[in-house]
């Protein structure tokens, strides 16, 4: 089995590399990317010098590159998770998002289709749902919920998501399509709001909680989302999309007394800030069709998960503080000086 896995220097997909070499050992993973600020090769160096792992530098969204690497490696299967992802720079400049999350998909998918790729995967968002009210705890984002999107990011993964539906209908390409829930744990880049509220609290720095706090999000561990794409490649059905999230709802709030409490720093760290434009109110996976259908269920608790990551964090500070003491200081000014 040989296996494209685009974005795999950034979080998830790194993590992913890490579970389909630990649970398919003979597999053969070929990870594309092309290291932007959110990429990191050193989060590979575990895998860098295994037989059955190669690296190359590239961007999706360039055919050259992509068909060149596709006619050389004859892959099997194809995972897409090659994105811009933070929802904030895409308020501050949606170009890149469109050039990589949408003409990316696009290259990845003709080049499927020319090399024959007997399944494409498209590492899809909840956010293409839109939100959900607050005051409506009984709703949740099936796999029906009309496509909306609130964001440059969430535009650019729904038109992704459409496109890739359309390669399936319309040039028959086996395409899957997951949409997961808010993931937390190791070598998620600071920028979030897990590793950023760690980070902070560990260098007794303000944490900025963006409007009231209230928004909410359904976290997952990243390894449960690894873990729910592998079943999805294994026994998923061509042309279906699966939702995966594990009713861990939490505001963010919550969430960032939770980080205190844990790190032993008060709660006068907590400072409320500017909203983010658009910002959605909240997100709530219904997971059903993928526990019905193939039997997964998250097996990680918000409480277990996120002492796991802080700990990862507390164990693996220069990963975090070689990110933070460079460009990302001026990223950090940029959106927090006069928020
Ligand atoms: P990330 O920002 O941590 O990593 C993205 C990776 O893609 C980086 O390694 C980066 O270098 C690479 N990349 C960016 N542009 C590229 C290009 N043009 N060509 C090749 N590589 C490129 O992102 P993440 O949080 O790991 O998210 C991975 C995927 O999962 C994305 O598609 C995202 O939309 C989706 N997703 C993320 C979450 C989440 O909570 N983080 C939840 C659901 C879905
Ligand atoms: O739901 C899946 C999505 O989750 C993924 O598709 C995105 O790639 C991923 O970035 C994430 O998007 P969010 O916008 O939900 O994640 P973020 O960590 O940026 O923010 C989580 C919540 O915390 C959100 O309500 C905004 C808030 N926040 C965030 C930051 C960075 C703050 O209050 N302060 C902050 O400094």
């Amino acid at each position: 089995m040989k296996m494209l896995v685009t974005g795999g220097a950034g979080f998830i997909g790194a993590n992913f590399v890490f579970y389909m070499m630990k649970e398919h050992p003979d597999y053969d993973i070929v990870c594309l990317d092309a290291l932007t600020y959110a990429g990191n090769l050193e989060t590979l160096e575990p895998v860098m010098s295994s037989p059955h792992f190669r690296f190359v530098k590239g961007d999706v969204a360039d055919r050259d590159t992509v068909f060149r690497l596709f006619e050389e490696e004859k892959f099997d299967v194809v995972v897409n998770f090659a994105a811009e992802s933070h929802v904030d720079r895409s308020i501050e400049d949606p170009g890149i998002f469109l050039r990589t999350n949408i003409l990316g998909t696009q290259v990845l998918m003709d080049a499927s289709i020319k090399y024959e790729v007997g399944r494409y995967h498209q590492v899809g968002t909840d956010e293409v749902y839109g939100d959900l009210p607050l005051d409506r705890p009984d709703l949740f984002f099936t796999e029906d919920t009309p496509i909306t999107a609130s964001s440059p990011y969430s535009a650019s993964k729904a038109s992704a998501d459409l496109l890739a539906m359309a390669y399936h209908r319309t040039f028959g390409l086996p395409v899957t399509i997951s949409r997961c829930s808010n993931n937390y744990g190791p070598y998620q880049f600071p920028e979030k709001l897990i590793p950023l509220m760690i980070a902070n609290a560990l260098a007794d720095k303000e944490l900025p909680v963006y409007g009231t706090g209230e928004n909410v999000r359904d976290w997952l561990y990243v390894e449960d989302h690894c873990r729910a794409i592998d079943m999805i490649l294994q026994d998923g059905v061509p042309g279906e999309v699966y939702n995966i999230g594990g009713h861990n709802e939490r505001n963010n709030l919550e969430v960032v007394k939770t980080i205190l409490r844990q790190v032993g720093k008060p709660e006068s760290l907590i400072t409320f800030v500017g909203d983010r434009k658009g910002h959605d109110l909240r997100y709530a996976i219904d997971p059903a069709k993928i526990n019905r259908e193939l039997g997964w269920l998250p097996t990680t608790k918000f409480d277990d998960g996120i002492k796991l990551t802080i700990d990862w964090y507390l164990d693996n500070r220069s990963w975090w503080e070689n990110i933070i003491s460079g460009d990302y200081q001026q990223y950090y000014k940029k959106m927090y000086g006069n928020r």
